[in-house]
């Protein structure tokens, strides 16, 4: 069979309308590099777009954040929402239109979406335990790990189901195999190229392009280790998107032996994180529902 393209660069120059990052998450980033960042700074940025001022507050006023009384001001919910998390929510509302914006088959987009949110949530649960400090890195990477699947089921349906179609035939191969062979690069090789496009800090990039084969990453290792495993954990645990889903008896197998011992996690680690996807699922409906809507 021949492949679709050269290498991923060959399919980046067929599409002209790739979505482009907003620049209010750039805006935030600068802001937070910033010692003297503060709630007022950050709610200046948000106030400017009045699409975005409307679901940041409606965001800190859902069921997620649980509160009683009503966020009314945008300075507020950044508080409510919390300065740290500010960053992460916003990826969270583009990542939601994006998910959202695609033309959809079936519940295809749906399921992908609710994948991307676990994988994001368990890798910031599991760095807590390592490295806290990268907690925005590792659920920003989580959110972002299969960017690379969306570009393709958005502009190339038809290879994109080709591929789901292999996946379910050749139970042996890799995903990155066979879209490999189809495509000519990977869902990975793509949404690294999306993340350089994107001047992404090195660690996200790292853990989109390495996700399935964490091995071969020589930096940024507890992020790229943690996306890695949460995203075989929520695959294992039926919240796969489109991917295979290992059983949970094999798990082991399908988590890379370099990863765990990144950060030092042993099957009892993995057997707990398994343990609490009921959780999980529950606050990624919750963010989900939060994020949603407006449009
Ligand atoms: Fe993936
Ligand atoms: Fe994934």
């Amino acid at each position: 069979m021949e492949k679709k393209f050269t290498d991923v660069g060959a399919f980046l120059d067929t599409v002209s309308d790739l979505p482009v990052l907003p620049s209010n998450i750039q805006k935030i980033t600068d802001i937070m590099s910033d010692e003297s960042k503060s709630a007022e700074d950050i709610s200046a940025v948000i106030a400017t777009d009045q699409g975005l001022t409307s679901k940041v507050l409606k965001i800190a006023n859902s069921a997620f954040y649980g509160r009683v009384s009503q966020v009314v001001k945008i300075s507020e919910s950044v508080v409510v929402i919390g300065l740290l998390n500010i960053k992460s929510m916003l990826y969270a509302i583009f990542m939601e239109q994006l998910y959202g914006g695609a033309k959809d088959d079936g519940n295809m987009l749906s399921s992908m979406w609710m994948h991307s949110i676990s994988v994001a949530i368990l890798s910031q649960r599991m760095i807590e335990k390592v490295n806290p400090g990268e907690k925005d890195t590792a659920y920003t990477a989580g959110l972002l790990h299969d960017i690379g699947e969306l570009i393709i089921f958005k502009y190339e349906p038809g290879y994109f189901n080709e591929i789901l179609g292999e996946l379910k035939n050749e139970q042996m191969l890799p995903r990155t195999t066979i879209e490999e062979t189809i495509m000519g690069f990977t869902h990975s090789d793509l949404g690294a190229a999306m993340a350089r496009k994107w001047s992404l800090p090195r660690a996200i990039k790292n853990a989109i392009f390495f996700h399935h084969n964490p091995v071969d990453c020589d930096s940024d290792k507890t992020v790229v280790s943690v996306v890695h495993m949460a995203d075989v954990i929520c695959c294992a645990s039926g919240i796969s998107g489109t991917d295979r889903k290992p059983a949970v008896k094999d798990i082991m197998k399908f988590i890379s032996k370099e990863a765990t011992e990144n950060v030092k996690f042993g099957k009892s680690e993995i057997q707990y994180y398994l343990s609490i996807m009921g959780d999980i699922r529950a606050e990624a409906d919750k963010l989900i529902e939060s994020v949603k809507g407006g449009r």
